[in-house]
């Protein structure tokens, strides 16, 4: 076709580290007699040039409801940059009802849903059906850089997998560390192993930072970003709070909130504390419970089965203390602001509670997350009983107490870490 229109052309093609990245075009001056042809020669060329031009291949993989919430909004940043990068979502659904429940209000579409939780899951058969499961995906997309987050099996999982498939690993809340590899069980290991296997490594903290440098990771891999469940919480808050927001949730929790009790918001869910560490918890809420009329207990009841068990068979049938399914993000946060104080083992929860001015107490003996203790808005009580009652108590009956710890201090983000996390990557890609 080109011979037809009598032009002759020279594409340069720039190979650079295996990618296509720069065509040139020479138009033949002599053969510049018609408009009509140049037009149609200009216009093939650049579909030719377009079908070449090769756009950075993201792909982000999570499975949990906590993943789904902080990758949220380094999706919807990514998107906003479709000109530069081919952005894809792959889930491995370690999760289920409680990962649809994210999706359905940041609106993700999943690519790829590798459907994988079973009930009861372990972690041998959920570590290895997601490497299987993500090979394919992996060869069918090619991506040139994974996104993972914190510290799941499937964090840790993706990131072998896609170490193997030789992708670019980035590792989203990177650098938390408790030094103990039963505490958080299992997911300190998930951490120190998925930093081995990182390139890129996206630390929400400068002490997060420090331990990647400790540990010799290399600085120029490490960019500290603020965590991006702020800027979830930000993008969350403004939405529920919007005058034209509705939500059956919220509303059914308007039914079920006793006005004239101060809320206390409880959530748990750590391998760690199954078994004794719940009873003990269960039997602390219990009591506090009947000590205090004047509070009322809400707690979400995480769906593993060996955390459902001992809270139902222990916590049912008490007045003041209300047993629900787990919320979705939006009635979760509405209830978070409406709370007195927060007692939990969530590290999103306790990273999210400072932004709101909510106490919180953290049934865990060792923690990630040392910034908010410092800061004096969460203290750590353990599952000891004496100490979960005698925290919440306190902070019940001494006002200066309460007020101490429910200062608006978060030192776990602005609200733009995605941004810094998007600005990086663009970084990295100029100097491939
Ligand atoms: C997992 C993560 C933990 C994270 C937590 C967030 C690992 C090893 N654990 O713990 O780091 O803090 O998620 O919540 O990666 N289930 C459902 N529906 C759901 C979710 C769970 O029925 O939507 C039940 C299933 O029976 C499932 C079980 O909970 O087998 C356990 O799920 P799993 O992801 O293995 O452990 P979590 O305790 O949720
Ligand atoms: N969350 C929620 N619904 C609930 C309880 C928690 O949406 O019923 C949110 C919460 O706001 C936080 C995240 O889930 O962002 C924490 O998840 P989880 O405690 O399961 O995991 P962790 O953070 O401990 O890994």
């Amino acid at each position: 076709m080109l011979k037809k229109f009598g032009v002759k052309i020279t594409l340069l093609i720039h190979f650079k580290k295996q990618k296509l990245l720069i065509f040139s075009v020479l138009l033949d001056n002599k053969s510049r007699n018609c408009d009509e042809t140049k037009q149609n020669t200009i216009s093939y060329i650049c579909t030719i040039v377009s079908a070449y031009k090769m756009k950075l291949k993201n792909l982000i993989i999570f499975g949990t409801r906590p993943e789904a919430i902080k990758m949220a909004p380094l999706i919807h940043e990514f998107k906003k940059n479709s000109v530069k990068f081919e952005t894809r979502v792959c889930i491995t659904a370690q999760h289920r009802e409680m990962l649809d429940q994210v999706l359905d209000f940041f609106n993700i579409k999943p690519d790829y849903d590798l459907n994988l939780m079973r009930p009861s899951q372990n972690l041998y058969h959920l570590t290895s059906d997601i490497i299987l499961n993500l090979k394919p995906v992996l060869e069918d997309f090619k991506p040139d850089f994974v996104y993972v987050h914190g510290d799941t099996t499937t964090t840790m999982a993706a990131a072998l997998a896609s170490f193997y498939h030789g992708s670019k690993v980035c590792h989203i809340e990177a650098g938390l560390r408790t030094y103990n590899l039963q505490s958080p069980f299992p997911e300190e290991m998930n951490r120190q192993v998925t930093t081995v296997l990182t390139n890129f490594n996206f630390a929400p903290t400068e002490t997060s930072k420090n331990n990647l440098v400790n540990e010799g990771r290399d600085e120029k891999s490490i960019c500290v970003t603020g965590n991006t469940v702020i800027d979830a919480l930000f993008y969350g808050i403004e939405k529920v709070n919007a005058p034209n927001f509705t939500d059956n949730e919220i509303d059914n929790l308007k039914k079920i909130i006793r006005n004239d009790k101060r809320l206390i918001l409880v959530t748990g869910h750590r391998r760690e504390n199954h078994g004794e560490g719940f009873i003990r918890i269960c039997e602390s809420l219990r009591q506090i419970a009947e000590q205090h009329p004047d509070a009322q207990i809400i707690y979400p009841v995480h769906l593993n089965p060996n955390v459902k068990r001992p809270v139902y068979e222990l916590l049912s049938g008490i007045d003041n203390i209300s047993l629900i399914a787990p919320l979705a993000y939006p009635a979760f946060i509405w209830l978070m602001e409406k709370s007195y104080l927060l007692i939990t083992d969530s590290g999103g929860v306790q990273e999210e509670a400072p932004s709101l001015g909510k106490p919180v107490l953290v049934m865990r003996d060792t923690t990630e997350r040392p910034e908010a203790v410092t800061a004096g808005t969460v203290i750590l009580v353990g599952t000891v009983k004496e100490k979960i009652i005698s925290e919440t108590e306190r902070l019940l009956n001494d006002e200066h107490a309460y007020h101490q710890m429910s200062k608006v201090i978060n030192p776990y983000g602005d609200g733009k870490a995605s941004e810094r996390i998007v600005e990086f990557i663009m970084i990295q890609t100029d100097e491939l």
